[in-house]
This record gives structure tokens, sequence and C-alpha cells, in this order.
């Protein structure tokens, strides 16, 4: 078992393992759970015995204002009082979507966050940030709301399928970019139950505490974290949110790669397109760039003196910039073609 520590002021542990033991609850429990691990939820009430368990399903079409409604009434009916916990079990939907019930019933509760996919545990579950999407955007309603503690229950990925496993460690890979952490940058062996994944999924995650302990309220570097997200918003979006929020990421990382290297970097789309097959991500929804740029307008990184982009100019050498609409164009057009040639 690995244990990471948070520091103050949002000090919490964050731990890494197979057969996690639950902390003691401080209050009633309020397990929120994804259908997806029911058989992990009924083994954790065993061991918490909540005294209320709501069962969600999972995915992006949960993450909305009316389910996150029907949380808080739930625990208004159950009358749960201001020393209560929920305990998110789940992907990032779930966890994003219980800690914001957590975040603002009663003006805030704690709660715990036991991330069940790769996603939630190298990126979603860390950091403290909650929310829901608006049929305007994702993630346009939330609060900084860090839980008491991340329990990373690797039992969790053995159920997982395969490709959800794979895309969730495209955060992993941008991490490793942001970083320059060349371990993080090849997860091709890795599969649950390999005695690597700890390790690996250890070495993302510290690069995330690293990040959030410096900006928790994202005002400067913690915007690296969008690395390749402007895109793919617009690209989820594009989709009807078909294309799942890692293969997106992994195609704005291309774009992201052909833009630093448009800008004089590295290149650093080799291993970017090698992420890409491993992933077996599908091919991006079709457009060109004025297709995208609506979508790219109304992001919310979208500040009041202009968009700024995250541009990877060599692993380890990231920064936060406004770029040329020139510069813009002349990756996209490169990321297009790309795209047309792409076989899987
Ligand atoms: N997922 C990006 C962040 O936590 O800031």
């Amino acid at each position: 078992m690995t244990r990471l520590e948070v520091a103050p002021p949002h000090d919490h542990p964050v731990l890494i393992g197979r057969g996690l033991e639950p902390p003691q609850p401080q209050g009633p429990v309020a397990l929120v759970y994804d259908a997806a691990v029911e058989p992990l939820a009924l083994k954790l009430a065993k061991q918490a015995r909540p005294e209320l368990t709501l069962r969600l399903e999972g995915g992006e079409a949960s993450k909305r204002l009316a389910v996150y409604e029907d949380l808080l009434r739930e625990f208004a009916r159950a009358r749960l009082p201001r020393d209560a916990e929920v305990w998110a079990l789940g992907g990032g939907t779930v966890t994003d979507l219980a800690g914001f019930a957590a975040a603002s019933y009663l003006r805030g509760v704690a709660w715990l966050a036991w991330p069940t996919t790769t996603l939630a545990m190298v990126d979603a579950a860390v950091g403290g940030k909650t929310g829901v999407n608006l049929p305007e955007g994702k993630n346009l309603v939330g609060a900084f709301h860090p839980p008491r503690g991340v329990y990373a229950e690797l039992a969790a990925l053995d159920t997982l399928p395969e490709a959800t496993f794979r895309e969730g460690l495209v955060e992993a890979f941008k991490h490793g970019l942001i970083a320059g952490d060349a371990a993080l940058l090849a997860p091709w062996d890795l599969a649950p139950g390999r005695p690597e994944l700890e390790p690996y999924l250890a070495r993302a995650v510290t690069v995330k505490i690293g990040v959030v302990e410096r900006d928790f309220k994202e005002s400067g570097e913690r915007m690296k974290l969008n690395l390749g997200h402007t895109l793919a918003h617009a690209l989820e979006a594009a989709s009807g949110h078909a294309l799942a929020h890692g293969h997106a990421v992994a195609w704005g990382l291309l774009f992201a790669a052909l833009l630093g290297r448009e800008l004089g970097g590295e290149d650093l789309t080799q291993p970017v397109l090698r992420l890409l097959a491993w992933t077996r991500a599908p091919a991006p929804p079709t457009g060109g760039w004025a297709d995208f740029a609506g979508y790219v307008a109304r992001d919310k990184k979208n500040r009041s003196g202009g968009l700024r982009w995250v541009v990877p100019y060599a692993a380890g050498d990231v920064r936060v910039e406004p770029v040329a609409e020139a510069a813009l164009r002349a990756a996209f057009n490169a990321w297009r073609e790309h795209a047309a040639g792409y076989s899987g």
C-alpha cells in the first residue's frame, strides 16, 4: 500500500493499494456509489454501516443538476446532520457529483473519495474539484472541496473494462508531460494486478498533488492540468459525448504537441500517437477549425484577457500563454491530417 500526503492547509492522505482498510467514520455515513461497482459498495457498507446508501448510474449523463438535487433531497429526507460524511465510491462522475453534494449540503459536510477507475484515481478524485455539468458546458457549476481522504482501492480495477482502464491513464500520461516524468510516458505494459501499477499510479498522483498544493484554486500553475483539455472538451461536445474523456484528451494532447512543435518546441507527437493507438481511441469527430472555434471560445478557461493555451515545449516545460490564431490554425491543420489518416 502507498500512502501519499497532501500538505496543509488541505491536508489529507491519498492511499493506493489492495484491500484498503476504511477509516473510522467521524459521523453518520451516506454511501453514494456507482452501480458498476456494487459488490465493492456492499463490502464497504458492511464495514462502514452507512446511515444512507444511494446507488447511481455512473457516466457523464448523471453529472447534472437534477441528479445533484436528488442526492441533496435524499440527504435532507434522511436528516443527515452537519457531522455526516459522504463516501463517494465510483468513477470521476460519481466522485465529482457526490463531492459537490457534500460541498453544499448544510453549507458543507466532510467527504471521502473512493475512486474506482484509473481516471478518477489519478485525476478526478485528487485535488478537491467537485461539480456538475450544465447543458451549456462541462463542469460549469462546482466547488473546491477537498475530501478527508482518497482511497484508491486497486481491486476495483479488476472488473474495469480494459478500454476504460487504458483510457483513464491518458491523464497520468498528461501528468508525465507536465512534470517531465519519463516513467509516466510509458504505460504500455500496465494492467490490473500488475505489480508496476501501484507505483505508476502513485507517481501520477504525486505530480497532481504537487500542482494542487502550489495552486489549489487554479489561479496559475494548476491550469497546466488542462493540457489537451481545451480541444478535448470541444471534441466531446461535438461527438455528443460519445467520445470518452480520456480519448478526447489523447486527441487534445496530440493537438497540444503539434502546437508546441509549431511554436518551436520539441516534437512530442510520437509518444502521443503511440498513446492514441494503445488506448484504441476512436477517430475524432470531423470538422474544420471554424466548427471547433465556437466550442473553444466558450471554454470556461476563457479569461477576460483572451483564451490562454497550455503548450508543451518539452516534457517538463509546459507553459500557459496566449497563442496567435495563425499558429492555432497551422497546428489544427496538422492535427486534422493525423486524424484523417488515423486507423486506430
Ligand atoms: N482535472 C484538472 C484539475 O483537477 O485541475
